[in-house]
């Protein structure tokens, strides 16, 4: 029986796996790294830190089970995230990475001078401040010498697979959120690497999620303790990975990720882009395509008002309090853009806001609009996409955020679908262990494996009485942003 590592390159931890052929996880490992906020709104990593983390991790993964049977490594990670090398394939500065809106400006600019139709022609979607091409211009404006130095640009995730293979390779899912990649051709595009001031040899070979990248580098093996033969595949972005890991390949499913970042992720066979590029329009994992919204901030904000505002993580007692009854009677809203907001709004200056607190507010009604504003802004994604007559009737939902049953409650009844768990929810990571699979032969395709594998846990089914109060609150939820939009930009 062989085994299987599947990785998820998370904005706040490395988290590994070990899977055997029947999917079973017998092991998980974490590793913390620090993240860095050199200026309101800006967020840098250590490409070093997460190697630290994987050869760490991997150590403990590995201890007590026999090394030899690991076949195959895949590694999912957080997209968007701009890693450069110099010629001797050292990075020349932290990654700027997927919640990063310091390019306010390039993105204007990609937007309003190169203007939104070019990009859309060249890449299947407009820009977004996050997205890896208004990093590389802010790059070239700010840090002109660092720029002068690049000799490969690659993601997050594709970092540690250089690391283990000595591969410059990324794959389509990945590649797809760069602003870089033509999507429905599944190739770079030329113009936008003239527009970025890049060359083709810069960028990295481009793959299926499931293909092999290589073997490990024997130094590397050695370091592992791994067998030498063991493959590396392409992997994927987190949410394509995620979406493996929860069933959502094919045609028509959905998947709603809650991790630090929220995500609306469905399936599609076909490359589509909606009228006005308001989804991102992706490469899958599974060889076809997807559409996405993403919110910036999801379980991230309950952390943050847990642990940075009420001193406590323990999120179930803070929980257990919020009684059905109170959900969808709640006077307080909570505007979750704490870093600003991508997935509708496209507002590096949005903030959080706090709005209808009274003299008989409780530190409940508060944590229920911070779980309540980011249903919502997930609301505002699959508003868009049904405004594109994409009908979700129901949806898989995974990541740290979807351990929280009332979370659930809350977006089941607002979104007014079923909404149900897979009993293997590891976010991206078992999604990468499946890709690691298929690339080791143990399935024939991602399709196959995940017909085998995925299994449906829990399913909420909406109450009509809740949904419906929900559904008034969602209206006036719709009213804030707009009415306090530009105050944004006066108090920043
Ligand atoms: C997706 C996005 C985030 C990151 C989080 O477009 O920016 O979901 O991938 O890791």
């Amino acid at each position: 029986m062989s085994y299987f590592i599947g990785a998820d390159l998370g904005t706040s931890a490395l988290k590994l796996l070990l899977t055997d052929e029947r999917g079973r996880i017998l092991k998980k490992v974490g590793r913390a790294y620090p993240i860095s906020f050199p200026a309101p709104g800006w967020s840098e990593q250590s490409p070093d830190d997460w190697w630290d983390a994987f050869v760490s991790g991997t150590a403990e993964l590995i201890s007590g089970i026999d090394p030899k049977k690991v076949a195959a490594i895949g590694v999912g990670g957080q997209m968007h995230g701009l890693v450069i090398l110099d010629g001797d394939g050292k990075v020349i500065r932290p990654a700027i990475i997927w919640n990063d809106g310091r390019t306010g400006a390039e993105t204007d600019y990609l937007n309003n001078v190169i203007g939104r139709q070019t990009l859309s022609e060249e890449t299947g979607n407009v820009a977004f401040a996050g997205f890896t091409a208004p990093k590389l211009l802010w790059l070239r404006k700010n840090e002109p010498d660092s720029f002068a130095r690049i000799s490969k640009i690659m993601l997050p995730k594709d970092y540690i697979n250089y690391r283990l293979t000595g591969r410059y390779c990324t794959d389509y899912s990945d590649a797809s959120g760069t602003l870089l990649l033509d999507v429905r051709h599944r190739c770079w595009s030329e113009r936008m690497l003239e527009i970025c001031g890049l060359r083709q040899d810069m960028m990295p070979d481009l793959l299926e999620s499931y293909d092999v990248a290589g073997s490990l580098l024997t130094s590397v093996a050695d370091i592992l303790g791994l067998p030498h033969d063991t493959i590396v595949v392409a992997g994927a972005g987190d949410n394509a990975a995620a979406a493996i890991g929860t069933g959502t390949v094919g045609n028509g499913r959905c998947n709603i990720s809650l991790g630090t970042s929220g995500t609306v992720f469905i399936s599609s066979d076909a490359f589509s882009v909606d009228r006005f590029n308001s989804l991102h329009s992706f490469c899958h994992a599974d060889g076809g395509y997807h559409l996405m919204g993403c919110i910036l901030s999801a379980a991230s904000c309950n952390k943050w008002f847990c642990e940075d505002i009420l001193r406590t993580d323990d999120y179930t007692s803070e929980q257990a309090v919020i009684t059905d009854d109170m959900l969808g009677n709640n006077h307080v809203f909570f505007l979750p853009y704490l870093m600003g907001e991508r997935s509708p709004h496209s507002d590096t200056d949005a903030r959080g806001t706090f709005i209808g607190l009274r003299m008989d507010s409780t530190r409940s009604d508060m944590l229920l609009a911070v779980l309540e504003g980011v249903a919502f802004a997930i609301g505002d994604c699959v508003e868009v996409a049904r405004a594109q007559n994409i009908n979700i009737q129901s949806s898989s939902i995974c990541g740290g955020g979807a351990r929280s049953e009332l979370w659930l409650k809350i977006i089941c009844n607002l979104l007014g679908t079923k909404i149900s768990t897979v009993a293997t929810d590891q976010g991206s990571g078992y999604g990468a262990a499946i890709l690691a699979a298929v690339g080791a032969g143990a399935f024939r395709s991602v399709d196959e494996a995940v017909s085998v594998l995925i299994k449906k846990e829990r399913e909420f089914v909406p109450d009509p009485e809740i949904s419906a109060r929900y559904r008034e609150k969602y209206n006036k939820f719709r009213e804030i942003y707009p009415s306090v939009k530009n105050l944004f930009k006066i108090i920043k």
